[in-house]
């Protein structure tokens, strides 16, 4: 067991007086226990204020991403004790409105998603007997693409979206390579054309922060690469 200081980042709407303020809790620790672990021990035991996002605890839902000591992660799959630190400083994800606490609004996310049309889109009726096929190497393309938990950690992390709230962002660019790359999808311009606008593909200046970011060890980088090499040769 060790006791580890929280340096957490709160913000309450209702307290305009007292804005953003940092507050510390001091929480004991033993091997295993994830940074959520220990939120939630502050949330039931020490102070029932504290808000933030969870749900499935297993790194699937996207819910509990923040930013922990300067790095946008999952907190149910941080342990606290391979961070070696007694004192650790959890914030709201960056770029983000923050609504209260450790909770941003993701409206930003949904708005870049809906642009691109995040849904295979076909033209022509479905085989009547088997469902629309692919080979295994059509499908092994799509390895690294349909990953996403749409956590926001990517997006949070870009000097593009911090400079303009409308970029569409690094997450519905990944999104709309997934079914630009899939071989079923039957237009493909669809998806495309959305990116080519002033708050699209065109802002990324490959700085490579979303693929730093990503809990997932996702690309979103190299799916923008291929998307604008895509819409320049005008492959589709
Ligand atoms: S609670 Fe679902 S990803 Fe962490």
């Amino acid at each position: 067991m060790a006791t580890i200081t929280f340096k957490i980042n709160r913000f309450n709407p209702d307290d305009e007086r007292r804005g953003h303020f940092m507050q510390k809790y001091q929480v004991e620790a033993k091997k295993g226990d994830t940074i959520l672990d220990c939120l939630n021990r502050i949330k039931w035991k020490q102070d029932g204020s504290l808000t933030f996002r969870r749900s499935c605890r297993s790194g699937i839902c996207g819910s509990c991403a923040m930013t922990i000591d300067g790095v946008n992660n999952l907190a149910c799959e941080v342990q606290v004790m391979a961070l070696k630190r007694d004192t650790i400083t959890v914030e709201p994800l960056r770029g983000y409105t923050v609504i209260k606490d450790l909770v941003v609004s993701l409206d930003p996310l949904v708005k870049g998603m809906l642009k691109v049309k995040p849904y295979m889109i076909t033209k022509t009726p479905p085989p009547t007997d088997q469902e629309r096929l692919q080979s295994p190497e059509e499908r092994e393309k799509l390895d690294g693409l349909y990953e996403c938990i749409l956590c926001g950690s990517c997006t949070s992390s870009c000097p593009s979206f911090w400079a303009d709230k409308e970029y569409i962002g690094p997450h519905a660019f990944l999104k709309a390579y997934r079914f630009v790359a899939d071989t079923r999808d039957e237009a493909p311009r669809e998806h495309l054309e959305p990116l080519d606008d002033k708050h699209g593909l065109w802002r990324c200046h490959t700085i490579f922060n979303c693929v730093e970011a990503c809990p997932k060890d996702l690309n979103p980088t190299k799916a923008i690469s291929e998307l604008k090499k895509a819409l320049v040769n005008d492959k589709f």
